[in-house]
């Protein structure tokens, strides 16, 4: 079996989560750290173990022993981050949003196709086994048609000019923050919609703080989806089909409830160990392991098409990221 080394692009909050969870897999070897500092880089790498830190990304890259980065900046540095790895013959899971806009979505994807080297968006919920067993259940078409899809994604963050979540520079805003799950969830069950409706409420940096989006497809279906930082939520999603209803929670390890003539059952799928980002970074070392440039279950095409979304509502919600528009 081979070892991979991976690197860590950006020592941030969501970088540790998926070092710990790294450390579940025997094929995963942690390598190597960057940071703009290399203090951090280094009390990273000793917390979780990592051999090497390096106080530059592109030092690290540099780097000939190392095979694949995961890249945890802001959205707004994505592609950047994205063609410099792959510019340096480095294997690529680059967190959602994949990047800023289609424009820079399409750029990745031609340098991967270019070079032959693997890209892949971390969308960690596509992996998940409870995720995977809504979309088999959807497959098998046992609860009837879909028709309608109700999902959210919303937590209290206090406007904060300098935060990520409000930053334009950043990326801000709950869109490709956490709306970004219910577009995915929508596009994955019922495809790219027909029509798209979106209303926002703006925050004083013009990032929108509370989106509100309607999807709808040609065979009646619709998906109603929010996102904010103005309230919490359960954070679900409902699946209602003809004759029947799913229910899932964006808890880790939370049950889904399935309702089936009339009968309500709730289901465990998920066994309880880690974040939940194994499954993601197990499935890039397959695909490594099969000299594959792009993931069979993650294509290249579904992140466009979800970017191509994300700009639709976008424009409708008059969002304007400085210098990447
Ligand atoms: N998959 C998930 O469940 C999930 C969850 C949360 C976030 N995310 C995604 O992961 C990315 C990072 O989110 P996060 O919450 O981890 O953010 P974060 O804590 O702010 O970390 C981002 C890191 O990016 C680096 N960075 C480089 N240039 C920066 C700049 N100009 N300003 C701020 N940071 C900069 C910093 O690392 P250094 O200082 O070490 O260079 C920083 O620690 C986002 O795109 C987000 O959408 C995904």
């Amino acid at each position: 079996m081979k070892k991979y080394n991976w690197g860590i692009l950006g020592c941030g909050k969501i970088a540790k989560k998926f070092a710990s969870d790294l450390k579940l897999l025997s094929n995963a070897n942690l390598y190597a750290t960057a940071s703009r500092s290399l203090q951090k880089a280094q009390d990273f790498a000793t917390t979780f173990g990592f051999e090497k830190a390096y106080g530059g990304y592109e030092e690290m890259l540099k780097d000939t022993e190392l095979d694949v980065v995961y890249i945890a900046t802001p959205h707004t540095f994505h592609a950047e981050h994205s063609l410099l790895s792959i510019n340096h013959g480095k294997a690529v899971l680059c967190e959602k949003a994949f990047a800023i806009n289609e424009k820079e979505v399409i750029q990745m994807i031609t340098a991967s196709n270019d070079h032959k080297i693997f890209l892949m968006e971390a969308f960690w919920t596509r992996f998940i086994p409870s995720f995977q067993k809504v979309l088999e259940i959807i497959k098998t078409n046992e609860l009837g048609d879909l028709k309608i899809i109700q999902s959210d994604f919303m937590f209290f963050a206090p406007f904060n000019t300098e935060s990520r979540l409000y930053n334009l520079d950043l990326g801000g805003g709950s869109l490709l923050d956490i709306g970004i799950y219910p577009v995915f969830t929508a596009l994955m069950a019922l495809g790219v919609p027909d029509e798209i409706a979106a209303k926002a409420k703006l925050s004083k940096t013009g990032s929108d703080e509370y989106l509100e989006m309607v999807f709808s497809y040609t065979n009646g279906a619709k998906a109603y989806l929010k996102s904010g930082f103005t309230c919490d939520s359960f954070n679900e999603t409902i699946f209602h089909f003809e004759n029947g209803v799913i229910k899932i929670s964006r808890e880790l390890n939370a049950p889904i409830t399935i309702k089936k003539n009339k009968e309500v059952n709730e289901l465990i799928v998920d066994d309880g160990v880690g974040f939940g980002y194994q499954f993601e970074a197990n499935h890039v070392m397959d695909c490594l392991d099969k000299g594959l440039t792009e993931s069979p279950i993650l294509p290249h095409t579904f992140s466009l098409q979800l970017m191509q979304i994300l700009d639709k509502v976008r424009s409708k919600i008059g969002v304007v990221y400085p210098n990447h528009d």
